[in-house]
């Protein structure tokens, strides 16, 4: 079963719209998690920042106490957010550009410019018993990069996909990268997620890769739930999921 987990960054950006610097405000990302769950998501994923421009501190610390499905921590490949995460012990972390320097022309993590790093950071969350996954873009150096980095998982960036879909040509070629990338990822063992721009109407055709075994889905998700409500937006997202047939 292809699994949900529901990105609540969308939720933190909302109350630090208003409440910026200060320690509570409404709406609650942990609130809007725990409806989420009850509605069916099978995780939640956070990202905390460097800048911590919507999720803070506190919210990660009660998720990690609250949710009782898996948190998916995103987060950079910087020594002080590194070291929260071993002290937190999320379920999952995804690594995540966050500068410039670290980014593909894709978007995703330049994993094959920061094999040592990440290799490094990688075994030091294993030690830990957290598995690692990377945020890449449907390129097979990266793929194949991220398997030298010892990685359970890697996220594919979908939003390349998203950004081309209304162009039939571009939407297929796309669609294709990210099928040749799983399967790619798989032959070498790696687990296959993905993310970003996902929503209710692009869904469909993202079905077509296959070995997925998680999205993760935030701002088309937290942007229905505006007017149909947090449990509808996900029980229409995870009736779309149904469909896939891996
Ligand atoms: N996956 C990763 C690694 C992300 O950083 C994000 C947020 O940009 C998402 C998934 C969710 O993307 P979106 O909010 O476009 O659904």
């Amino acid at each position: 079963m292809l699994k949900l987990g529901v990105n609540i960054d969308h939720v933190a950006t909302v109350r630090e719209a208003r409440y910026r610097g200060q320690p509570a405000g409404e709406p609650d990302p942990v609130a809007a998690a725990l409806q989420c769950e009850a509605a069916g998501a099978h995780g939640i994923t956070a990202h905390l920042r460097e800048d911590r421009r919507h999720i803070q501190d506190r919210d990660v610390l009660r998720l990690r106490e609250k949710i009782r499905t898996r948190l998916n921590l995103e987060m950079a490949n910087a020594p002080e957010i590194v070291a929260f995460a071993l002290r937190l012990k999320p379920d999952i972390v995804c690594l995540v550009p966050e500068r410039r320097q670290e980014v593909t022309t894709e978007g995703g993590l330049d994993v094959v410019a920061q094999l040592a790093p990440l290799r490094e950071t990688r075994q030091r969350l294993s030690d830990a018993g957290i598995p690692v996954s990377l945020f890449i873009a449907p390129d097979p150096a990266q793929v194949a990069a991220a398997a030298q980095v010892g990685s359970e998982f890697i996220e594919l960036h979908t939003g390349a996909f998203a950004e081309h879909f209304a162009d039939p040509a571009a939407r297929e070629r796309e669609t294709q990268r990210l099928i040749a990338a799983a399967r790619q990822a798989h032959a070498l063992g790696l687990q296959v997620n993905a993310g970003h721009g996902l929503n209710y109407e692009n869904l469909a055709t993202l079905r077509r890769v296959p070995h997925l075994v998680e999205l993760n889905i935030g701002h088309s998700l937290i942007s229905r739930a505006i007017t149909v409500g947090l449990t509808q937006a996900v029980t229409e997202m995870l009736a779309l999921l149904a469909g896939y047939r891996g």
